[in-house]
């Protein structure tokens, strides 16, 4: 296949990139393009040439798959330097995404003309490297220092328009982009050339201003080392010449891709891109998703009816009387009221939502939905009942889902007309914002209703992983392990505090007993409870003495810390201690490392038991499930991952 073709529009060339899907910057077409270069350096006829892209993107970077081997020639840098330096000028026309090595190479172009749904940005630190190919040298001198802080150290892209204000890119064009980059380049002919990039001036802040960046990002990177590395070289593209910079990136670049952070984060990126079509369901049509609905307008029910709309799906609301109906708007309302306070929706987009919610209590307004996802209180009776009625009044070919955390599906499928067309979809809380599903069907679902669960999160934009039926799936199952290990470390004397501060310094957002402290201890202790009552053996856990004593976590003012009013920082609790002193032993100091190589080493167990079982098809779902559902951190690759399971 010809990576690289080459066609004339009079005296513009115009070198055209395919190589499905994302024309990543792989050998063959750094090869490609360097022999396009030659070729049209050679050719007098040539005034300037665009390079422009097949298929649904521009360049999207370096190819990610070639980073486990040792890099071949013609190398990244030099390929751009050599665009650079190119007889005729050239014009990168960008649609989709140049993002990575892709705008790198855009940089080395004279100019840069994007379409107005374009995107650029160097979203490299998201994979544990630093950009490879000028993007920390390059970038600075196009945008300034500040802005090329912030696209590198986040990895962040940005849309046209910005890319414009930022003077990232030359022009933003709608239409027809070959057209559009031809007749800006024969008009950029008309006018004396501006300075190649690497040649252009670059302001340098002063040492404080960068002080307060790297305090800011190490602050944010909670051990992710490719961004603190990412402003060593950004520094040092302000401060230092060209050629010194580029030699420093480019030694950053290739210690942190051998690194066990990278090798992690691209694991990661290829599990989530494997996630949403699964080998096992290729060939299966989904069923056409239209309208949705949602039974029950609580936490969970409100947050999934944002998410289906953020999708742009129509959805019935259903509840148990008007107050509840009123309710669940109310909760709806909040959802999308704190969405326009944050910037993320204008007030008449967060309208729009609203007006695409049809709530009531009459069940006769889901005659006409394709998909039914049930999310009313976690009892069996309750949710039976109310399949019972699904199973009445829905279209014969919906697909009617429950949102159970912990029963068994297969209970509540009991008695439909057709099971086949019955499935979990298990969402995380908040539902419009965690990006993790967990599909889970039984044995009897039928595999086009199974593939539409896919298709949905697919929809959502949200990672789906297929979960086999156990209590807890496989999430939840993983985090009751954790936090049985978390007390028997406690049990061992580890005191609370040193056990989420392990975990803290492990890159978790927080740790398992703060976390139940802002969730609330009561959940899981009631469910205990309900298993307890069933008469199944479930041992006291060191929460249930707290639950029992009144301690529920943050909203009882105290849980497994204490908390001042109005303050949500945990203080270590003389009381917890009291409460548990005759479970515990004498107090005992173990380094962080080593409690969480404990609280891991128990996760990655539980997940081993899982895969065992046929609970998860592979260990990179589970690191999925841990990453997107949990905040596990994605630097360390789950913990499957991270002990070796790969
Ligand atoms: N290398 C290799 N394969 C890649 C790739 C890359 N850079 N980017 C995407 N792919 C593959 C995916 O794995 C997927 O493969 P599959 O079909 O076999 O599953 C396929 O391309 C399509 O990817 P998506 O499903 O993500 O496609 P979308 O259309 O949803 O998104 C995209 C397109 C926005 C370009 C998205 O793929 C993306 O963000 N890609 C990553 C871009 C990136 O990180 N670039 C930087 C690379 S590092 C670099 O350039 C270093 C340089 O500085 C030297
Ligand atoms: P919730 O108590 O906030 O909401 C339940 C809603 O269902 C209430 O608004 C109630 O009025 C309504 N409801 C009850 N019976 C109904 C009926 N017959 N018809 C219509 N509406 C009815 O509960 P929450 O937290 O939203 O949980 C719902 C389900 O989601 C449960 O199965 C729960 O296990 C599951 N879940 C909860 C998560 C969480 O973090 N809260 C996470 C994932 C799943």
């Amino acid at each position: 296949m010809t990576l690289v073709r080459i066609d004339r529009d009079g005296d513009i060339a115009v070198v055209t990139v395919d190589n499905p899907p994302v024309n990543a910057l792989g050998q063959a077409l750094r090869q490609g393009l360097w022999d396009a270069v030659a070729t049209l350096d050679a050719d007098p006829a040539v005034r300037a040439v665009v390079l422009i892209c097949a298929g649904r993107t521009f360049i999207a970077g370096a190819d990610v798959t070639e980073f486990g081997r040792p890099p071949q020639p013609p190398h990244l840098p030099d390929l751009v330097d050599r665009i650079e330096g190119a007889a005729r000028p050239w014009i990168a026309a960008i649609h989709g995404s140049a993002l990575g090595g892709g705008f790198e190479l855009a940089m080395g172009c004279r100019f840069r003309v994007a379409l107005d749904t374009a995107q650029v940005g160097l979203p490299e630190v998201t994979l544990g490297i630093v950009p490879g190919a000028s993007g920390t040298v390059r970038t600075p001198r196009l945008a300034g220092v500040a802005a090329a802080v912030d696209l590198v150290t986040t990895g962040r892209p940005v849309g046209a328009a910005r890319a414009l204000d930022l003077g990232l890119v030359d022009a933003v064009v709608t239409g027809d982009l070959r057209a559009q980059a031809v007749a800006f380049a024969r008009a950029a002919l008309t006018r004396p050339l501006p300075q190649p990039v690497s040649a252009r001036p670059v302001t340098a802040p002063d040492p404080a201003w960068w002080e307060d960046r790297r305090k800011a990002i190490a602050k944010r990177a909670r051990g992710e080392v490719a961004p603190l590395r990412a402003l060593d070289c950004l520094r040092a593209a302000a401060e230092r010449p060209f050629a010194q910079a580029m030699a420093q990136e480019r030694a950053t670049f290739l210690d942190l891709r051998g690194s066990d952070q990278a090798a992690a984060l691209r694991h990661i990126f290829f599990a989530e891109r494997a996630a949403p079509r699964p080998a096992h369901l290729a060939g299966i049509d989904p069923l056409p998703l239209r309208r949705a609905a949602v039974i029950g307008g609580g936490t969970m029910g409100a947050g999934i009816v944002a998410a289906l709309r953020d999708a742009g799906l129509p959805v019935v609301l259903i509840e148990r009387d008007e107050a509840a109906v009123a309710r669940g708007l109310d909760n709806l309302r909040a959802i999308f009221d704190g969405a326009v306070r944050r910037g993320r929706l204008t007030e008449p987009q967060a309208a729009d939502r609203l007006a695409g919610v049809t709530a009531g209590c009459d069940h006769a307004l889901l005659a006409d939905s394709d998909l039914v996802i049930e999310a009313v209180f976690e009892d069996l009776g309750v949710k039976r009942a109310v399949f019972d009625r699904l199973g009445q009044v829905c279209r014969a070919d919906a697909v009617l889902a429950t949102n159970t955390s912990y029963l068994d599906p297969q209970l509540i499928a009991r008695g439909l007309p057709d099971p086949a067309r019955f499935i979990g979809l298990h969402f995380f809380s908040p539902a419009n914002v965690m990006k993790l599903l967990e599909i889970v069907p039984t044995p009897d679902t039928a595999p086009a209703v199974l593939a539409t669960g896919f298709a949905l999160a697919r929809s959502l934009g949200k990672i789906p992983v297929q979960a086999g039926i156990c209590e807890g799936f496989i999430g939840n199952r993983i985090l009751k392990r954790y936090r049985a290990e978390a007390e028997a470390l406690l049990r061992q004397g580890v005191t609370v505090a040193a056990v989420d501060a392990a975990m803290r310094a492990h890159g978790l957002a927080m740790g398992p007993f703060e976390a139940q402290d802002l969730g609330g201890l009561d959940i899981a202790w009631l469910q205990r409870e309900g298993a307890r009552a069933a008469g199944q053996d479930v041992p006291e856990t060191l929460g249930d003495i707290l639950v029992r004593a009144g301690r529920k976590g943050q909203k009882t003012g105290g849980g497994w810390y204490d908390y001042a009013p109005g303050d949500r920082t945990p203080q270590p609790s003389a009381a917890v201690a009291a409460l548990i002193a005759p479970q515990v032993a004498p107090a005992q100091d173990m380094p962080a490392e080593a409690i969480a190589a404990r609280l891991v080493a128990a996760m990655a167990d539980e997940g081993r038991a899982i895969l065992a079982q046929g609970i998860a098809r592979t260990p990179a779902d589970i690191d999925l499930v841990e990453v997107h559902g949990y905040g596990y951190p994605r630097w360390r690759g789950g913990p499957m991952f991270e002990t070796g399971l790969r």
